[in-house]
């Protein structure tokens, strides 16, 4: 029976009571200005309206605008990311679903076309990017010698879903920096508050393999916070009279889990974004965020959070984490 099976009945708190908590793995040392680790990480989401909103050649359909404040913070954040010279852009994303295990995109160089299913009048978006396969490869060894799951997708022309190709464009739209994408197991949505400890593995997975290969990498969690979302389009799209949180709880939801991020330091985050998804449906659920850190090593920081909005009604935060 494959591992990622393995996950506890019952609540959160029964589960802490069956098995002592997963213990987080060693804080890693801190890169240098010129050597390998991970050098930064961003909370990077990924609604289509964002790269909709932005008319980029890659992109079909032509939109007026929208989403601009969350759109100034991904400016910034990719002033940022410059300045930190990665040599990879490691990403994690909810809507590369597997149903068994985590995979990693070992694929030399993805093109196609990435279609929102839900949204195809505002992303088919025609990606044509470089992979770290060495990188890659060493996450998908790392993984297995941890115990997880773990497969590396070489099939050629697999689409690849609209969560990563959101998160890379909106975080570096030239594209000119190397990619390793990893799925999202799609575990925790069968198991409705089964614990995020594996990805703490995987997250140290990807550190391990991150520093086996001497790379500069900076992380990627694709993923929005409160969920709940609008399940009707106004006639514009991108209408910003009607955008708004989905309710006062989804908001206020969204901004205790922001407190938290911004006061710090990492470790209460650990029980904070449980919190949060139980409380908002948070789609952090799938994990992106939690290997983020994890793989971080839970640093003892602060965030910040460069920009915070809603899209049809989901909370959206683009936040960066620097290890110092
Ligand atoms: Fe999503």
């Amino acid at each position: 029976m494959a591992r990622v099976f393995h996950a506890t009945a019952g609540s959160g708190r029964s589960a802490a009571r069956r098995a002592p908590r997963t213990e987080p793995a060693p804080a890693p040392s801190a890169p240098g200005r010129d050597r390998g680790g991970i050098v930064a990480g961003y909370l990077a989401p990924h609604p289509p309206h964002l790269v909709y909103a932005e008319n980029p050649p890659q992109n079909e359909p032509r939109s007026t605008g929208g989403w601009e404040v969350l759109r100034w913070g991904y400016e910034e954040l990719r002033r940022r990311l410059k300045q930190h010279r990665p040599d990879v852009l490691v990403v994690h994303a909810p809507h590369w679903i597997t149903m068994v295990g985590h995979h990693v995109n070992c694929v030399p160089n993805p093109r196609g076309v990435s279609v929102e299913p839900i949204f195809p009048h505002l992303f088919r978006y025609h990606y044509d990017f470089r992979t770290d396969v060495d990188l890659a490869e060493a996450i998908v060894d790392e993984g297995a010698k941890a115990g997880l799951v773990t497969s590396g997708l070489r099939e050629e022309g697999v689409r690849v879903d609209y969560a990563t190709i959101g998160a890379l464009h909106l975080a570096n739209p030239d594209w000119d920096i190397p990619v390793v994408s990893l799925s999202a197991n799609n575990n925790p949505y069968y198991y409705s508050d089964a614990s995020l400890a594996e990805m703490e593995t995987l997250g140290a997975a990807t550190r391990a393999a991150i520093e086996r290969t001497g790379r500069r990498a900076v992380l990627l969690a694709s993923n929005s916070l409160s969920h709940l979302h609008w399940d009707t389009e106004p006639e514009l799209p991108e209408d910003m009279s009607v955008e708004r949180p989905f309710d006062h709880h989804q908001y206020a939801g969204d901004m205790e889990l922001l407190r938290v991020v911004r006061e710090g330091p990492t470790s209460r985050l650990r029980d904070a974004i449980p919190a949060h998804i139980e409380a908002t449906s948070s789609e952090t659920k799938a994990g992106s965020l939690t290997w983020l850190l994890a793989a971080m090593g839970w640093p003892a920081i602060a965030g910040e959070v460069l920009a915070y909005g809603t899209v049809i009604a989901t909370g959206n935060a683009v936040v960066e984490w620097v290890p110092s």
